[in-house]
């Protein structure tokens, strides 16, 4: 990448992006202009930080070098949004922003930078792992070499998804909620083995690789989940005793909702 960089909010999930291309020398240390709002972050990143990038606090006059730069990849708390201003005086027109806030639409970035290209993302935490999910919208007359920047900013440490904005809030409902959810099954069926008398630990251990088997199971055997299901369950035995319980519970039910809540949530947000 030749282009400059610029960080506004050099937070966790910044890190986890831009902390990988940098390591790979995709970017250089001296082309990424961060900008944060505390002197502690400043002097954390600055003492801390492996590379030296140059990073501003938000509040210094030195901090505006961020506007010139020809791409921006935005990552505050949409909270702190009001507080990030594009100035008049810009230079160039028509510069990349990437936004990854969370309920934040196209249509209210574009307005709060007018001289912006804004395209929208919803990644999730595994990202932090380089095992993200990207969702993508993109904003209209975007150039390819625009798109082509976007995708290489994210392609390294998650799946790239490319959506119309519409589908954003279902993608962040099931990728960036999901790790919630599946953590609380992962806890509650640990909790299961330790009503039947494992350890804590090893009950958790035991869960998180059962899950982990049964996805490369299904994904190397080309299996569907009914599939899977069917070649577990013998009439009359334990997993169909399990299953008959969740039914009973309604829990096929309740994930489905839980699923389509988190989406209403994030449309609420918008
Ligand atoms: N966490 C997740 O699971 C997740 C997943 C996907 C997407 N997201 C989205 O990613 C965004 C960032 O989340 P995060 O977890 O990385 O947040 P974070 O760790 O709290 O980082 C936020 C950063 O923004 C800086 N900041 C605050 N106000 C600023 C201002 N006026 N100008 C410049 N920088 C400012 C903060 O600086 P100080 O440290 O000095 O306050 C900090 O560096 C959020 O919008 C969220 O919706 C989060």
């Amino acid at each position: 990448m030749t282009d400059k960089i610029a960080i506004i909010g050099f937070g966790n999930i910044a890190n986890a992006i831009i902390t990988p291309l940098l390591d790979k020398k995709f970017i250089q240390p001296n082309d990424v202009y961060c900008v944060v709002k505390s002197r502690k972050s400043l002097e954390n990143i600055k003492q801390n930080y492996k590379h030296n990038i140059n990073v501003y606090e938000s509040s210094s006059k030195e901090s505006k070098i961020i506007w010139d730069c020809q791409v921006k990849l935005l990552s505050v708390k949409p909270q702190h949004l009001i507080d990030i201003f594009e100035p008049d005086n810009i230079k160039i027109k028509d510069n990349l922003l990437v936004s990854i806030l969370a309920g934040v639409s196209i249509n209210r970035l574009t307005n709060k930078f007018p001289n912006h290209k804004c395209v929208r993302v919803v990644t999730n935490i595994p990202i932090t792992v380089g095992k993200g999910l990207t969702g993508i919208a993109w904003c209209e007359n975007l150039t390819k070499y625009q798109k082509k920047i976007t995708k290489k900013l994210f392609e390294n440490t998650s799946k790239v998804y490319e959506f119309t904005e519409d589908y954003l809030d279902i993608f962040l409902a099931l990728t960036s909620s999901g790790p919630a959810i599946v953590s609380l099954i992962i806890e509650a069926l640990s909790d299961g083995g330790l009503s039947g008398g494992l350890p804590k630990i090893l009950s958790e251990e035991l869960v998180m690789e059962m899950i982990l088997g049964t996805i490369s199971l299904i994904k190397e055997k080309k299996l569907t989940t009914s599939e899977l299901k069917n070649l577990v369950t013998s009439p009359g035995g334990t997993t169909i005793s399990a299953l008959r319980v969740l039914e009973k519970k309604s829990v096929r039910s309740a994930l489905i909702e839980s699923i389509i809540s988190a989406s209403n949530r994030s449309k609420e947000f918008s």
